[in-house]
């Protein structure tokens, strides 16, 4: 709730979960939990009372100050969530911001933005959105379910739908095994009739991804029983030669991220040889976030939650998140 300060100014303020400034070695150290100003919607925009909001790494690159100009802090975090407009509609965000002038694709548009790089992201009590990126709530998804669908699940669904090419009965292998991407991939493909294989760090996260329709799990970097048609990549560097090797002749790689760092050394040689095709995705666009939750419904899917936390309680999300201690989304709630 905003309430009048003690100042002269007489500012509200709201809640809110934010970056006070860039932090690349300790970023948690630049996490702050307080109060910033109220959101003002500028015309054409709505003020969005934040329900839930799901965590992605995204946040903490913000934090270490990756993809945003440091002028840009404080910034308040959190790239996607759920919640109320003022007339009680219950809403999804789609956090690619464009620019109102472009009329392609707005993943493509060269000045769009996601939300915490250049506009206030949803880890608050509010925050506005152009009116166009606000898309009605499933009846059926709750509101923590409906704040994964923005990013992480809207990143998979666009990798694996509308990037990969792939097609039902043909082989997926998944990097990684608990994360928001991974968890999204793995349900999606296995309810869209993909053979779904996935390598996870621990047997707990395989076994997980085994729950979430996993037709067989491998350890990090293990030798394939056979070769796959795609291999969807998040991890980077850690995982990319084997991501290389997995693929047969005229394979693809599907990426949106390199969270182990970028790997210079890209097996140009396999690349051409093969002629294998790498293929870079990223978020979707606001149709793609609608077909997404129209899918989940028809398919009778749900984002896994590993973690629920009230925002206020929103380090310790943080801080699992950075330990690679994830199950699934972690979502904090108001
Ligand atoms: N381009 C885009 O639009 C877009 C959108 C969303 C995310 N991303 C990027 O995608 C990446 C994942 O994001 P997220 O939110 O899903 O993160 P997350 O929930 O923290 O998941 C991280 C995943 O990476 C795996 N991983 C991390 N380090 C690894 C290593 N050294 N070796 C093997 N696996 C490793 C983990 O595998 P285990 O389960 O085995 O631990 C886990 O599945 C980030 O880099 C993010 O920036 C990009």
């Amino acid at each position: 709730m905003g309430r009048p300060d003690s100042g002269l100014a007489m500012l509200l303020v709201m809640f809110a979960v934010y970056a006070a400034e860039p932090n690349p070695d300790d970023p948690l150290a630049a996490l702050t939990v307080g109060e910033r100003p109220d959101p003002v919607a500028p015309d054409g925009w709505v003020e969005v009372d934040v329900r839930a909001a799901s965590l992605n790494m995204h946040d903490l690159w913000t934090l270490k100050g990756v993809g945003i100009k440091a002028e840009r802090f404080p910034m308040i975090l959190g790239c996607d969530g759920a919640g109320t407009l003022a007339d009680g509609t219950e809403v999804v965000i789609h956090s690619v911001i464009g620019d109102p002038a472009w009329t392609g694709e707005e993943t493509l548009d060269p000045k769009r933005t996601l939300l915490t790089e250049l506009h206030q992201g949803t880890f608050a009590d509010k925050v506005v959105v152009p009116a166009r990126n606000v898309l009605p709530k499933p009846a059926d998804l709750s509101f923590s379910e409906a704040a994964c669908m923005g990013t992480a699940w809207l990143t998979a669904y666009r990798m694996l739908f509308v990037k990969s090419g792939l097609r039902p009965g043909q082989t997926m292998l998944v990097q990684g095994a608990s994360g928001g991407v991974s968890t999204a991939l793995i349900e999606l493909g296995r309810a869209a009739g993909l053979r779904v294989w996935v390598t996870g760090r621990t047997e707990e996260k395989r076994a997980l991804a085994t729950e979430l329709g996993a037709h067989a799990v491998f350890e990090s970097g293990a030798r394939l029983p056979e070769k796959v048609d795609g291999v969807f990549e998040t991890v980077g560097k850690a995982t990319w030669s084997h991501s290389m090797r997995a693929l047969r002749p005229g394979g693809v790689i599907v990426v949106s991220g390199s969270t182990s760092g970028p790997d210079p050394s890209a097996d140009l040689q396999r690349l051409f040889f093969l002629q294998l095709s790498v293929i870079g995705s990223t978020m979707g666009t606001r149709d793609e976030l609608a077909d997404l939750m129209s899918f989940c419904a028809t398919a009778g899917i749900r984002p896994r939650i590993g973690s629920e936390l009230p925002m206020a309680d929103a380090r310790a999300g943080f801080e699992a998140m950075q330990a690679g201690e994830t199950a699934g989304k972690i979502v904090f709630t108001r």
